[in-house]
């Protein structure tokens, strides 16, 4: 596919409110328990602002109406987010002409996460996509210099790499995952942010590109093994050796360190790194991953 830089100034889009049941059944109980005023957040949890209940339904601020219907249509769907204009709830969610994968963004009490074809993408048991990124960004801290970020996805290890590094460049092969990140809340910096370069591609092919000992961190993020092989394979490892500077650091999110499928995966990851020339390979049990040093 060829690539596309993203020009980001010119593509953002006025947002929408943004909701899930975790937004929207409180909002039910207290017009059934009688009131006519509350609080709501129109953004899954960022802010808050107060909406009025009444016959007709939820009045947001700036005019918007969720009709008691459209609330509890939302309160019954437990994994998905929509979206309020003018009126009309929609949820959100993408079908991939490139990948065929159907992606959905899934609520949690915080930081949301996208279901590709049924899987989702950061964790959510017992720590959540915020919780998750923040341990992958702490596992190759201090993250400064030039960053690459070879799986975009919703953006947000971009998003907390950007805080602290000079420069993120960022790759996502499926553009579907960038209409879903559009709608999110929590990934408006990765359209916003001027440190961010978005790169739609495949990173496999994208890596080839940039010059040797080009970045001081890379944060590789990829898909399960079985969605996508090459990221996990000698030959990518040797670029993103390659493109590391001296002393730079790789993380890896593999999944789970002790589940008997990772358990199986983890020798040969750990003996392609150390064959591609990363001079260490450090296990992180509690960011899923690896460190590679280089
Ligand atoms: C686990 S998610 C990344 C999550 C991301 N780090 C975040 O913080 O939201 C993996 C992403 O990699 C993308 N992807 C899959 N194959 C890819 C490839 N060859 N090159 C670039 N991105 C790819 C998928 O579409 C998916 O959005």
């Amino acid at each position: 596919m060829a690539d596309e830089h993203v020009d980001q100034a010119s593509e953002i889009d006025p947002q929408p409110i943004v909701l899930s049941h975790v937004q929207v059944a409180p909002l039910i109980a207290a017009y059934a328990a009688g009131s006519q005023q509350t609080a709501c957040s129109p953004d899954l949890g960022l802010s808050e602002v107060q909406v009025a209940l009444s016959a007709d339904g939820v009045r947001f601020p700036d005019g918007e109406l969720l009709s008691w219907a459209d609330a509890r249509a939302i309160a019954a769907e437990e994994n998905k987010c929509f979206t309020l204009r003018n009126g009309e709830i929609d949820d959100i969610a993408f079908f991939s002409e490139h990948t065929h994968w159907v992606r959905t963004l899934f609520p949690t009490h915080r930081a949301p996460t996208m279901l590709v074809s049924g899987i989702t993408m950061h964790r959510i048991k017992g720590v959540d996509p915020h919780e998750d990124t923040l341990r992958k960004i702490r596992a190759i801290a201090p993250v400064t210099g030039r960053v690459l970020d070879t799986a975009t996805g919703l953006g947000y290890t971009a998003i907390e790499a950007a805080k602290t590094a000079t420069e993120v460049v960022t790759i996502e092969l499926d553009p579907a995952g960038l209409e879903v990140a559009r709608l999110n809340p929590w990934s408006r910096r990765l359209f916003s942010d001027p440190k961010i370069k978005q790169i739609v591609g495949d990173a496999f092919e994208e890596v080839q590109q940039f010059a040797d000992r080009s970045f001081a961190r890379i944060i590789h993020d990829p898909p399960m093994f079985s969605m996508a092989g090459e990221l996990y394979s000698g030959a990518f490892y040797k670029q993103l050796a390659r493109i590391l500077k001296p002393n730079g650091r790789l993380f890896h999110y593999i999944g789970d360190l002790e589940s008997t499928s990772n358990r199986t995966l983890l020798p040969g990851i750990m003996r392609r790194l150390k064959e591609a020339g990363f001079v260490k390979v450090i296990r992180h049990n509690e960011a899923f991953g690896v460190v590679a040093y280089k």
